[in-house]
């Protein structure tokens, strides 16, 4: 088959699925663990609820539940899928990887499946990761997943993290499908990863395999991240809109990585984004770090708000730090 001058292979996205734990941990449950207050929490983050998984579940067990109802949205099977990776912190097991124990929950039986890590970026790390092998041609059909149980890596004694996080999963199918290399292709058009481990004691968890033999717990410097978030996000965004011509005129919805009200209000501001087209669903799940991302545009998809053709502005900043932005075209 000749392709048209100029053709080049997109990434477009068929399908989305998502998996929210059944147990919610509302903030006035909060009230009577921890000296803290609705009003405190809804005030400084937005953050209404979060979803706990229970004691049976895993990080694989979310992961797979988003996997089928994204797997379902685009009408395929596990085996139609040749390249699965996983964004998440907090596996099942130090190995092997959350990805390899879906692959054979789905019945995906070629092909490769792997782990990424960075933290609250790792479903911008994996899309991107995604795009290039589609884009390369050597894989057709890519599920992306974010997944995480973060609830099992929380102090619940330290107030200025725990009402922070919360449980979830989101998935979305990718096909490489030939596209006119303008920035009217449906698909991903451009993706932006940046990192700087010189900010490890600003959020970091104090255990690992190498250092305690424990998984242990989240610490974090709340206002330096809050201050370093708004510029790392605006950077990132702003390289993708250059990269392509593009503006915030130009952009149908904003997705941001949902870890905080104020954090996303204080980026859509300076990037001149109008607030209509901000995707907010912080409220109801709080940071699910890889998975939020994913869960907001789910959301959005499943309320009818983000339709094909829309273009979509994604991002997220977190541990490492590590950020990252990607512009799609549903
Ligand atoms: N309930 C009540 N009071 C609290 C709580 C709580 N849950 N947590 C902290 N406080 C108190 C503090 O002890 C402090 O009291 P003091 O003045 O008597 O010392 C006071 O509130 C102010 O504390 P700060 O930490 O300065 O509060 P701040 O306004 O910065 O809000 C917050 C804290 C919400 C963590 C904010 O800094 C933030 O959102 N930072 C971004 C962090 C984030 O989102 N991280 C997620 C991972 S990274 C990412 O995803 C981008």
């Amino acid at each position: 088959m000749t392709r048209p001058q100029n053709a080049v292979l997109r990434s477009v996205v068929i399908g989305l699925g998502s998996y929210l734990p059944k147990r919610i941990l509302s903030n006035a449950d909060l009230e009577k663990m921890l000296d803290t207050s609705d009003a405190w929490i809804t005030q400084r983050t937005g953050i209404k609820l979060r979803h706990i998984a229970a004691d049976d579940e895993r990080t694989s067990t979310l992961a797979t539940h988003a996997a089928r109802a994204a797997l379902a949205e685009a009408g395929l099977e596990g085996k139609d899928i040749d390249l699965l990776i996983v964004a998440t912190t907090t596996p099942d097991y130090t190995f092997p990887s959350v990805a390899t124990q879906v692959q054979a929950a789905i019945g995906m039986t070629g092909g490769v499946a792997f782990d990424l890590q960075a933290v609250c970026s790792g479903f911008i790390f994996a899309l991107t990761t995604a795009d290039k092998f589609l884009t390369a041609g050597s894989h057709k059909r890519a599920l992306v997943i974010g997944a995480e149980i973060f609830s099992r890596l929380l102090d619940w004694k330290d107030r200025g993290t725990c009402v922070l996080f919360g449980d979830g999963a989101a998935a979305m199918v990718l096909e490489a499908q030939p596209g006119g290399g303008t920035t009217a292709d449906r698909g991903v058009l451009t993706a932006h990863l940046r990192s700087d481990g010189r900010h490890f004691s600003k959020l970091y968890v104090d255990g690992g395999p190498s250092s305690t033999q424990t998984a242990g717990h989240i610490r974090m410097e709340g206002r330096e991240v809050f201050k370093l978030a708004v510029t790392m996000i605006t950077d990132v965004v702003e390289a993708a809109f250059a990269a392509t011509g593009t503006t915030a005129e130009d952009l149908d919805w904003f997705v941001p990585h949902q870890a905080n009200a104020r954090i996303i209000d204080a980026s859509a501001e300076k990037l001149n984004i109008a607030p209509q087209k901000v995707v907010k669903t912080v409220a109801f799940h709080g940071n699910t770090s890889a998975a939020s991302v994913p869960l907001a545009l789910a959301a959005a998809r499943a309320d009818g708000r983000i339709k094909p053709g829309d273009l979509v502005m994604l991002e997220a900043m977190g541990g490492g730090f590590t950020w990252g932005a990607a512009l799609v075209r549903w």
